[in-house]
């Protein structure tokens, strides 16, 4: 099958490329700023770009983890958001219709208020932030638009990244410069592997899955619980991390605190593991210490 990943330049798009190419598909990725060897410019909000895009793929299926995903700054720029994380993906899936694509959104548990974590696919939507609300009216425009889309639902992704830029990224980097880190430890989530998330999402595609799927780790603990968990598995000094509340951040955006996904009907539906938190930081650590022999990890 003939893939387009719209974002491949994120860590959630480099990783559906790989692991579409890994299953024999062929599939073509975009960027928007930062450019990728392989991969070709696209902006998502700009018609004329799209609708190239995807006559010239002729895809059998849309993939589009691209997004404004930068939380605080979504808070301050609600339209920008919206016209990003709803009307462009919007508008790739009526362009993808056209050509009989499938089409699969990424959504987040931002779209939960996080007063009753871990949540089910259909647990009622309350988002708190911008980004999640910017979110959430892009699963619900897309699902009335196309009925057969899929919205995959995930929430903090890691694992090997080109842009090295994930919270395990930003913990290794930390901890070995000696810095301290101020973590909370009353944001209760379910970190996903991004390998695990893609490969998913990969299948979910193959067996034509409709609707809204959650594809996230097995297991909900606390951010600063996480943080101590990597500290472990890559070896690193956990004397400078400190457990925080989240109204100690001082973050612009209000994030869900009692949050996670429930994954039961994924795991009943796929063949895909999706790995606990101690073997998805495992399998990043095999993965990194087969790429860096400068020893980037511990
Ligand atoms: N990572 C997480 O923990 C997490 C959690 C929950 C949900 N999600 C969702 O999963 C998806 C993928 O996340 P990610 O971690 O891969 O995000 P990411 O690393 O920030 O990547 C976002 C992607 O979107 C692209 N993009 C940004 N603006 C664009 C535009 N105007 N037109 C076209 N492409 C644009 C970026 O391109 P450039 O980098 O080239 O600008 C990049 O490829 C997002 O939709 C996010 O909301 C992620």
């Amino acid at each position: 099958m003939r893939a387009l990943v719209i974002g491949a330049s994120g860590q959630v798009g480099a990783a559906l490329l790989e692991a579409l190419r890994a299953r024999g598909h062929e599939a073509t990725g975009t960027y928007a700023h930062h450019a990728v060897e392989g991969c070709w410019p696209l902006d998502i909000t700009d018609a004329r770009a799209v609708e190239h895009a995807v006559f010239f793929v002729k895809p059998d299926w849309i993939l589009c983890p691209a997004g404004l995903t930068h939380v605080d700054y979504c808070e301050e720029h609600p339209e920008e958001a919206l016209a990003i994380n709803r009307d462009g993906p919007l508008l790739a899936a009526r362009m993808g219709q056209r050509v009989g694509a499938s089409f699969v959104y990424y959504s987040t548990e931002y779209v939960f208020d996080g007063a009753s974590g871990p949540y089910a696919e259909d647990d009622p939507a309350r988002p708190l932030s911008q980004y999640g609300r910017s979110k959430w009216e892009g699963e619900r425009a897309l699902l009335a638009a196309l009925p057969r889309a899929l919205v995959v639902r995930t929430t903090v992704v890691y694992g090997p990244d080109r842009q090295e830029k994930n919270f395990v990224y930003q913990l290794i980097r930390s901890c070995r410069s000696g810095q301290a880190m101020r973590i909370p430890s009353d944001q209760v989530s379910s970190p996903t592997y991004n390998a695990d998330l893609a490969a998913a999402s990969v299948e979910c595609c193959e067996t034509d899955k409709a609707g809204v799927y959650h594809l996230a780790g097995d297991g909900v603990l606390d951010r600063h619980a996480f943080a101590l968990l990597a500290c472990r598995i890559f070896g690193l000094d956990a004397s400078r991390l400190t457990a925080v509340t989240t109204a100690a951040l001082g973050q612009k955006a209000p994030r869900p605190l009692q949050g996670g996904l429930r994954i039961a009907k994924a795991r009943a539906a796929l063949a895909t593991p999706l790995r606990s938190p101690e073997a998805g930081l495992l399998a990043m650590r095999a993965a990194l210490d087969g790429q860096a022999p400068s020893g980037r990890s511990g």
